[in-house]
C-alpha cells in the first residue's frame, strides 16, 4: 500500500497510534527480527504444494511441512506477511470486519518458543509505547475452554493475567472460536488465544463479549499453539515439535489503530470507494444496503485483482478457482447494477487496486494486462449471460408462481446456471423479488451430480483431493517433463521451470526465456515431444540423495535441501527430473501433444498452455 496518510475524521476513537499499513508492517518486522526471527517471503495465493484447497487461507498453509518437523532454511523463528483469501467468508462481506482478501502478519516458532514468549510478545507489541501503543484497557482476549478431547488452556489464561489483563477480560470459548486447524482433514492444530480491541460501541446485550460477532470487540490477532496433530481417525496426538503460528490481520489492525469502525475505512479502500462515489453520483455513505453494496464491490474487485494478478493467477471459468473468481466478479457487477452503474467498471477499479498496491505486490503490475483484459472480457460475457438468464427466468416465472411452496426447484436453478451461466445467487435474488425462495439444497445436489459426472468424464478436480491423481492429470504431469526437456533442447539450457499448474484439461508451464518463441520453435518443441511419446519410452522412478541427483544432471523445480532423499523420474535417457510424481509408466500412454498458446508470464518468463489429445 502506498503511504497515504491516515487522518480519521474528528470524533474518532483514540485507541493508540495513528499508522498506515506500511508502518505497521515495518514495526512488526522490526519487533520480531530484533527477537531473533528471520524475515521470510510470503507465498502465492494459489497453493503450489497442496491441491486440496483452492486458495491460501492463512500464513500457516505454505509452512505446514515445517510445522510437522521439516527444517526451515530460515531457522526456528520466522516472521512474514502472507496474502490470504477466505471465500468461506463471502456472505459476511459488507459487515465491518470481513474481507475475502486480506494480508496477515505472522511470527512463527518452529519447535522454539511456546506460549509464554508468544503471549508476552503479543502483549508488548500491542501495547508498548514504541510499538502499537494500544491502550491496554481496550484489550480483551479469548482462550480455549477445553472439551472432552483436550483440556482447557489455563496456562494461556494465566500468562495473560501476568501481563495485567484482568480475569473479566479473559474469556474461555469452545472449539468453534479458539481452536485452529487443520485446514485439511488431518494435520497440525491446537488451541489459540485471540486478541480483541474494544471499539467503544455500546454492547449488543448483557452477553456481549469477544466472539459474539456484534462488532463491539474487533479481533485483530490470533496466537495458535500447535501442539497436536489430528490423525485420520479424528484423534489428537501430541506433536513432537510444538509450534507457534500467529496471524495479525493488517487491515483490521490498521482500522483499529486509526479509530475506524470498519476495515473499509483504511486507506487501501479509499480510491475504490471514491471512484464508486463518482460512478454512482452519490456520497459513499447512505442506507445500509447501499453501504453494503459499496463494500462488496470494493472487496470483491480487490480480491479478483489479486487472484488474476498473482504470478500463478487463473482466469474466470466454471470450475474450482476460476468459478470462485467468476462469482466474485459477477457479484461485484450485480451490486454495481443495484447502485445504478450500467457501464463496465471493473477494469477501472482493478486499475486503482494495481496502482495502490503494486509497491507491496509487484506481481500486480507485472500481470496488469492479464488482469485488465480478463476483467473486461468477463464483464462482457456476463452482460450477455444476464440478458439471456433474465429472459429465461421471466419465461419460467408464471409457472413458478403457481408453485404452492413458493419455491424455485433446485434443478431449475441449476439449469439456469448450467445452460445460461446465471449464478444461483442471482436466481435467488430475482426469486425473492417475486416472493419466491430457491431450494438451495436441491440446487447443491444437482450441482454435485453434475460435478461428479464431469469428473468421471475427465472434469472436476478438487473433490476429495484424490481426483488430482486422475489419469489425465498424471498424463499431463509426464507431458510436462517432456515439454521441459524439449524446450531445453530447442531453446537452450537457460530454460528453467518457473511454475507449473495442471488441470484435467491442460498443462501450464512457466519457464525462463527472454523473448517470445517463434512459430518455428513452438512447432519444433511439439514435434520433439510427440517423437518421444511415439518412442514409448519407459518412465522410471528412483530415490536418491539430492546431491547425487543433481550431479547426474537432474532438473526440476523442487523444495529440497542437501542431504534430502528425493524422487527422480527418468524418461528413457531423454529427461531426468526431481519430482514427487505421479507419472505414467510409458510415454506411449500420453496421446498427441499440442501447444495451445505461448505468451509472456512476467519479465523474462514465458508461459505455455498445452493439451494431450
Ligand atoms: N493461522 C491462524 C489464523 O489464521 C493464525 O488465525
Amino acid at each position: 500500500m502506498r503511504s497515504t496518510g491516515v487522518r480519521p475524521p474528528e470524533g474518532r476513537a483514540d485507541r493508540g497510534k495513528k499508522m498506515t499499513a506500511e508502518e505497521l508492517r515495518r514495526l512488526y518486522f522490526d519487533f520480531f527480527t530484533s527477537r531473533g526471527h528471520t524475515l521470510v517471503q510470503g507465498a502465492s495465493l494459489i497453493p503450489q504444494e497442496d491441491s486440496t484447497i483452492l486458495f491460501t487461507p492463512a500464513g500457516m498453509q505454505p509452512l505446514v511441512p515445517y510445522l510437522l518437523g521439516e527444517k526451515h532454511p530460515g531457522g526456528s523463528r520466522l516472521v512474514d506477511i502472507q496474502k490470504c483469501i477466505r471465500t468461506g467468508d463471502i456472505e459476511e462481506v459488507g459487515d465491518p470486519t470481513h474481507l475475502t482478501f486480506f494480508e496477515m502478519l505472522g511470527n512463527w516458532s518452529l519447535g522454539d518458543y511456546f506460549k509464554r514468549e508468544a503471549i508476552e510478545w503479543s502483549f508488548e507489541f500491542l501495547t508498548g509505547r514504541e510499538w502499537l501503543g494500544f491502550d491496554p484497557g481496550l484489550l480483551s482476549v479469548t482462550v480455549f475452554a477445553g472439551d472432552g478431547q483436550v483440556p482447557p488452556d489455563d496456562e494461556a489464561a494465566s500468562i495473560w493475567e501476568d501481563m495485567g489483563v484482568p480475569p473479566e477480560r479473559i474469556h474461555f470459548l469452545g472449539r468453534k472460536d479458539n481452536w485452529w486447524g487443520p485446514t485439511g482433514a488431518t494435520g497440525p492444530c491446537g488451541p489459540d488465544t485471540e486478541m480483541f480491541i474494544d471499539t467503544g460501541r455500546p454492547p449488543c446485550g448483557p452477553r456481549c463479549m469477544p466472539g459474539c460477532g456484534c462488532g463491539k470487540y474487533f479481533e485483530i490477532w490470533n496466537d495458535v499453539f500447535m501442539q497436536y496433530r489430528k490423525t485420520s481417525d479424528g484423534d489428537f496426538v501430541s506433536l513432537e515439535q510444538r509450534n507457534v503460528d500467529t496471524g495479525m490481520g493488517v487491515e483490521r489492525t490498521v482500522a483499529m489503530m486509526n479509530g475506524c469502525t470498519s476495515v473499509f475505512e483504511v486507506p487501501v479502500f479509499q480510491p475504490l470507494l471514491g471512484r464508486l462515489e463518482e460512478l454512482t453520483g452519490a456520497g459513499a455513505g447512505g442506507t445500509g444496503d447501499r453501504v453494503r453494496s459499496l463494500r462488496i464491490i470494493s472487496d470483491h474487485i480487490r480480491t479478483a485483482t489479486h487472484i488474476l494478478g498473482d504470478d500463478q493467477g487463473v482466469p474466470p471459468s466454471n470450475l474450482d478457482r476460476g468459478y470462485v473468481l467468476r462469482r466474485l466478479i459477477r457479484l461485484a457487477i450485480r451490486h454495481g447494477r443495484k447502485l445504478g452503474i450500467e457501464d463496465p467498471f471493473t477494469r477501472d477499479l482493478a486499475g486503482l487496486v494495481i496502482e495502490t498496491e503494486s509497491d507491496d505486490h509487484p506481481e500486480l503490475a507485472r500481470n496488469r494486462e492479464f488482469v485488465l483484459s480478463e476483467l473486461h472480457q468477463e464483464e462482457q460475457r456476463f452482460e450477455s449471460t444476464l440478458q439471456s438468464g433474465l429472459r429465461e427466468f421471466e419465461k419460467l416465472l408464471p409457472n413458478l408462481l403457481r408453485n404452492p411452496a413458493a419455491t424455485v426447484p433446485g434443478r431449475v436453478a441449476f439449469k439456469l446456471y448450467d445452460t445460461y451461466g446465471f449464478p444461483v445467487e442471482f436466481t435467488a435474488e430475482l426469486a425473492s423479488e417475486h416472493g419466491l425462495k430457491v431450494d438451495m439444497e436441491g440446487y447443491g445436489k444437482a450441482f454435485d451430480k453434475h460435478r461428479e459426472l464431469s469428473r468421471q468424464g475427465g472434469g472436476g478436480k478438487f473433490k476429495g483431493g484424490l481426483a488430482d491423481n486422475s489419469e489425465m492429470v498424471t498424463r499431463l504431469h509426464t507431458a510436462t517433463h517432456l515439454l521441459h526437456q524439449a524446450l531445453r533442447e530447442v531453446l537452450g539450457d537457460h530454460v528453467e521451470q518457473k511454475g507449473s499448474n495442471i488441470t484435467e484439461k491442460r498443462l501450464r508451464f512457466d519457464f525462463s526465456h527472454p523473448e517470445a518463441m517463434t512459430g518455428e520453435e513452438i512447432r519444433a518443441v511439439e514435434v520433439r515431444v510427440n517423437e518421444i511419446i511415439e518412442a514409448d519410452l519407459p518412465v522410471v522412478c528412483e530415490e536418491k540423495l539430492l546431491e547425487e541427483a543433481l550431479e547426474e544432471g537432474a532438473i526440476g523445480l523442487f523444495r529440497s535441501r542437501y542431504g534430502d532423499m528425493v524422487k527422480v523420474y527418468s524418461i528413457g535417457s531423454f529427461s531426468t527430473e526431481i519430482c514427487g510424481g505421479p507419472h505414467v509408466a510409458r510415454t506411449g500412454e500420453l496421446g498427441h501433444f499440442r501447444i495451445l498458446k505461448e505468451k509472456s508470464s512476467s519479465g523474462g518468463v514465458r508461459r505455455i498452455r498445452a493439451v494431450l489429445e
